[in-house]
């Protein structure tokens, strides 16, 4: 029998997320459908809140936009008190709209060009620089009233090559004497508020790499107050919480993660003299990760000499990760919770392509066409990775709360594939 975890719920063998049958969904929307649980949602706000607040009060979380960008996922967070880290013009359009105040937006721009510079600038919202070039760049438009620089500390880690951000060789951030010349330039150009930041990567579930890659943030902190004669606002350590995939995932152990960090914190803030800061972290995925599943139907089963293949109708389209990292999501039969694993599957989708597999070799109970599977742990990184490869038009999103259910994203239609384009006038008639 499967084990669920909240917001997935057993009722007789069949799937409910909160207090709503899969089944149910699936019928009144179609599949591809993703569904995500606000109650999750805010639960694992409230718990990474509790978890660093108790121990230090000066404490902000910004949740990562790019996990998850739906209007009513950033909406519940704002609610929670969350600020927001956002990374192109796009999503800072998108914060706005859903309420978030330019103080509450911080915008982390990897060598954009000049015309999204004027935009964050236009709005008003907190920056932080990537590089010198950048940063000269931008003061040329005009000066921030809150300004960060995003260290490499050389210290990353991640589940993934793809998604570690710090090293010698990551294009991500500035070393210590390129962020000394920046804080300088933006200090004499008339900037009156600082921060300083790192992210090394993503899904992380060990507590050293922060740790290592924050003692280094601090080390450099000190170094520019010192000799800059400056303090800063908020020391921002980024994202990167890990979540667990697999059955036999090890948790980030959150209560070790949030005592190490704010100890170092605490104690180099008096050694290095840094002030009073605000701590910040900017989880994405540790937020909705595990509030989200995809639900995907059963359309065929394909039986060949040494393999089973169960054709699903989402493809890497509509869920790139394993395509992309080789992630692994947890599957289960949503009307078959209490049958056995029977057998040995592949899961594809209708991607023309070999590579789109969404799991390899699952054992799973004997399915059969019509069945509706989920796939667990998409709340992050699912629909924001989505795309119309194959000219399939993108799913339909609902969130659900309790009993309640709200489309919170219409499906797209065939009208969506080719409302952007234009036919050359030449080819007309
Ligand atoms: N802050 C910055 C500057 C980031 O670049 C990211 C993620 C985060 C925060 C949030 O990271 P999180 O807490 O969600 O790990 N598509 C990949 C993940 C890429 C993350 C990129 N940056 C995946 O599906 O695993």
């Amino acid at each position: 029998m499967e084990a669920l975890k909240s917001p997935l719920k057993n009722v007789n063998g069949e799937l409910y997320i909160e207090n709503v049958p899969a089944v149910k969904l699936a019928e009144k929307f179609g599949t591809p459908l993703y569904v995500i649980s606000e109650s999750k949602i805010r639960e694992n706000y409230r718990r990474l809140y509790e978890a660093f607040s108790n121990r230090y009060d000066k404490f902000r979380i910004l949740y990562s936009a790019k996990a998850n960008t739906n209007i009513s996922v950033l909406k519940i967070l704002h609610d929670e008190g969350a600020y927001v880290d956002t990374v192109s013009a796009g999503e800072v359009y998108i914060a706005l709209k859903a309420g978030f105040k330019p103080y509450e937006i911080l915008y982390t721009g990897i060598d954009v060009g000049d015309l999204e510079l004027k935009y964050i600038l236009d709005s008003g919202v907190m920056v932080n620089v990537d590089s010198l070039p950048q940063l000269n760049r931008l003061l040329k438009f005009g000066i921030p009233e809150v300004l960060s620089v995003r260290i490499n500390t050389e210290y990353g880690a991640g589940h993934h090559e793809y998604v570690v951000t710090a090293s010698k060789f990551a294009k991500f951030g500035m070393n210590e004497n390129s962020a000394l010349e920046a804080y300088r330039i933006a200090k004499e150009a008339g900037v009156k508020k600082f921060g300083i930041h790192m992210h090394i990567g993503s899904g992380i579930t060990e507590v050293t790499p922060f740790i290592k890659s924050g003692m280094r943030l601090l080390e450099i902190a000190r170094k520019i107050c010192t000799e800059l004669g400056m303090s800063f606002d908020f020391i921002d350590f980024g994202g990167g919480l890990g979540v667990p995939y697999r059955p036999e995932d090890q948790e980030l152990d959150l209560d070790i993660f949030c005592s190490r960090l704010v100890g170092l914190f605490r104690s180099k803030l008096s050694e290095f003299s840094l002030g009073n800061p605000e701590l910040w972290i900017e989880p994405g995925r540790f937020i909705v990760a595990e509030a989200g599943i995809l639900l995907t139907r059963v359309n065929a089963i394909k039986i060949l000499p040494h393999k089973r293949f169960a054709f699903v109708d989402a493809g890497f389209n509509v869920l790139l990760r394993p395509a992309m990292y080789g992630a692994y999501h947890h599957i289960v039969v949503t009307n078959r919770l209490n049958e056995k694993p029977a057998e040995v599957y592949d899961v594809a989708g209708p991607i023309c392509e070999s590579g789109d597999i969404i799991a390899k070799e699952r054992m799973l109970p004997k399915m059969c066409e019509g069945d509706l599977l989920a796939v667990l742990n998409v709340g992050a990184y699912g629909f924001s990775m989505s795309s119309q490869y194959n000219s399939r038009p993108r799913p339909a999103e609902v969130l659900v709360k309790g009993d309640k259910i709200a489309l919170i994203r219409e499906a797209e239609t065939f009208e969506d594939l080719i409302r952007r384009q234009r036919v050359a006038e030449w080819l007309e008639g």
